[in-house]
């Protein structure tokens, strides 16, 4: 092994934070890297890393003229996808992960994962990043480090989060941080060639909720390696909000402003791959309704003194599934991605040096495809894989919101939960109160999709679209939720109205009846009338859903009798619903809040009314 001062650059660190001291220390020894880099999170940093990457050919440089200072890069063939199967709950207690998560004891995780550790990094350089959830400027910062030998996780971290030298300075000496450890794992023996995507067949990405850390080896894709992501801002935060009364979830957060100027944000959740990003950044058809962006994929939501919840995006970029992204479907990401300084992976690359994905436009006559082959309309494959993701700053947004850099976060008045379901859920439906909607949100159901490997087109329960997210048992999950409804003076009128929505029921030929994207402005109007005491509805077993009339379909190009398909409540897809739901609640045994079992004892009996 490597003695330590071999290691170039670990006697340079930019700080006296002891115990990140130590901690680098200890890794460099134990990974044995060539060198360890600060990251400081420069344009010159920035520039000299991504020539690198385009040098040992991982990233290509787009064309400025089309896409300024971006790049297009291919993952391994393997290594596209989050990997639910190797994610881990490393509780100290088996207990305590629940029957949602894969668990192993933390003691066991570390040794078969130091065993892996030990010289991964030999012949790469170690990076130290340094970064931030969050405004830097919040009362209390939610600082983590990532070390990582892979520069595109860097060059990545480097556009979703804030991160560097401005952050290393606001830790101090001894600011607490969540360390999070990547590792590609794969090591190179001296002469070694690498190869344009290093990963390792063997993954784990392991969480250890207790002591705040994450151990993440093998894989390079984004949900595994930007650490800050998933496995921090929502399987470790999940567990911070759990003891500290706030809420760490999967969802997006927009400002919806109405035509008569009335200001109202908005949370939904959504399963990976159903509509997060598009709904955050949608374009209202309806006329005068304007949306502005503030987040697309996580939101952490703490009481105000004023005893409302406030939802803050912890983010810095977005990290958008690419297929389906088009000028007719979601401009804003469009006109994003356009201002460049984004990477690409695993889209199309045209041969004008641009990228090119399914559902963006026409296809163009030739591509380099996401596994590097020439590929032509005709080729009969798609293009880019269906988890292929661009990775852009969110301040690039064109309608991002002003309140967005506000540590203090907005005030949420709707959250909205939602799946990706053929069949049985109706457009929209509002909860009667909080514990409806915390109901909804643990039986919420969704066909699975690319984001995560594995089968696709699965129906499974993903409670409040965060089954593969949450940090702890999810039955305490709920009962946490239960909680919350209580608010900070059980003034429940506080607290946002909750709300299901289904863009993705479809008809008998398979194809999805409502159209989506800027048409479900439409939904949101509807929801915005019922906040304010206004929009009519009926309600039905399952809540209330809005009257023929209630929704506004000026202009809307669609047969309506579609449309009340799409908006019907079939009493018999629900009767079959009820035996899924059901033994979903089973598995959590005791844990399950009584309350819980008690909304679906009472819908049952609604149905058997109908
Ligand atoms: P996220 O992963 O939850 O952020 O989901 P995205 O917003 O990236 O959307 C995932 C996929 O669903 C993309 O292919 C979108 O084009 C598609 N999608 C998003 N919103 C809608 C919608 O309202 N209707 C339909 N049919 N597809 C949608
Ligand atoms: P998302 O997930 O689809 O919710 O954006 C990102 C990921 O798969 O890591
Ligand atoms: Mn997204």
């Amino acid at each position: 092994m490597a003695a330590p001062a071999t290691i170039r650059g670990l006697d340079q660190a930019p700080t006296r934070h002891s115990k990140l001291l130590a901690w680098v220390k200890e890794v460099a020894e134990l990974t044995s890297p060539d060198q360890v880099v600060w990251v400081d999170g420069s344009e010159a940093e920035w520039k000299r890393l991504t020539d690198e990457l385009v040098d040992a050919g991982t990233l290509v440089r787009l064309d400025p003229a089309r896409k300024p200072n971006s790049f297009w890069g291919r993952t391994d063939p393997s290594d596209v996808a989050r990997a639910e199967d190797r994610t881990f709950i490393c509780s100290v207690d088996e207990a305590d992960a629940g029957p949602t998560n894969n668990w192993m004891a933390p003691a066991e995780m570390k040794r078969v994962m130091t065993d892996l550790y030990r010289g991964s990094m030999r012949g790469r350089t170690m990076y130290v990043i340094p970064f931030c959830m969050g405004p830097l400027e919040a009362e209390k910062p939610m600082f983590g480090v990532e070390i990582t030998d892979s520069p595109y996780v860097v060059a990545s971290m480097r556009i979703m989060t804030r991160m560097g030298t401005k952050v290393l300075t606001g830790m101090g000496d001894n600011a607490d941080f969540v360390q999070a450890l990547h590792s590609i794992g794969a090591p190179l023996e001296p002469g070694q060639a690498d190869v344009a995507w290093p990963c390792n067949d063997t993954k784990y990405i392991s969480h250890f909720p207790e002591s705040r850390e994450i151990w993440s080896f093998g894989s390079g894709y984004g949900g595994n390696s930007l650490l800050g992501k998933k496995c921090y801002s929502l399987r470790i935060a999940s567990v911070m909000a759990r003891d500290e009364g706030w809420l760490a979830e999967h969802m997006l957060i927009m400002k919806l402003t109405s035509p008569e100027g009335r200001v109202h944000y908005i949370a939904g959740a959504f399963p990976s791959a159903c509509g997060k990003t598009n709904l955050a950044m949608l374009e209202p058809t309806i006329p005068g309704w304007k949306v502005e962006t503030i987040g697309d994929d996580i939101a952490w939501m703490r009481f105000g003194e004023d005893g409302r919840l406030y939802a803050v995006n912890p983010e810095f970029g977005l990290f958008g599934v690419a297929p389906g992204t088009g000028w007719k479907t979601n401009a804003n990401a469009m006109r994003t991605i356009d201002l460049g300084n984004s990477i690409f992976t695993n889209v199309g690359l045209t041969p004008d040096g641009d990228i090119w994905w399914e559902g963006m436009s026409e296809p163009p006559a030739h591509l380099v495809d996401w596994k590097g082959r020439d590929w032509t309309p005709e080729s009969g494959e798609l293009s880019s894989h269906a988890n292929s993701r661009f990775c852009t700053p969110l301040l690039q947004c064109p309608i991002v919101a002003d309140e967005f850099n506000d540590p203090h976060g907005v005030p949420i008045d709707a959250i909205l939960f939602g799946g990706r379901r053929k069949d049985t859920i109706p457009l929209i439906t509002e909860a009667r109160d909080w514990v409806h909607g915390v109901y909804m949100g643990a039986t919420l159901s969704s066909e699975t999709t690319a984001a995560a490997s594995g089968e696709v087109g699965v129906v499974r329960r993903d409670p409040m679209a965060m089954l593969p997210f949450i940090g702890y048992h999810a039955g305490d999950y709920f009962r946490h939720w239960i909680e919350m409804g209580k608010g900070t003076d059980g003034d429940e009128a506080k607290l946002p109205k909750i709300y299901y929505v289904n863009w993705f029921r479809k008809n008998a030929d398979g194809d999805f009846i409502w159209p989506g994207f800027g048409e479900n402005s439409r939904v949101l109007k509807w929801i915005v009338e019922r906040l304010e005491g206004r929009g009519d509805a009926v309600e039905t077993p399952i809540g209330f859903v809005p009257t023929v009339d209630a929704l506004d379909v000026n202009g809307l190009d669609m047969d309506m009798e579609n449309l009340r398909i799409a908006m019907r409540v079939d009493v018999e897809e629900w009767r079959d619903e009820l035996p899924m739901i059901n033994e979903w609640f089973e598995k959590f045994g005791d844990k399950l809040p009584g309350v819980l079992w008690a909304e679906l004892d009472a819908l049952r009996a609604r149905l058997d009314d109908e």
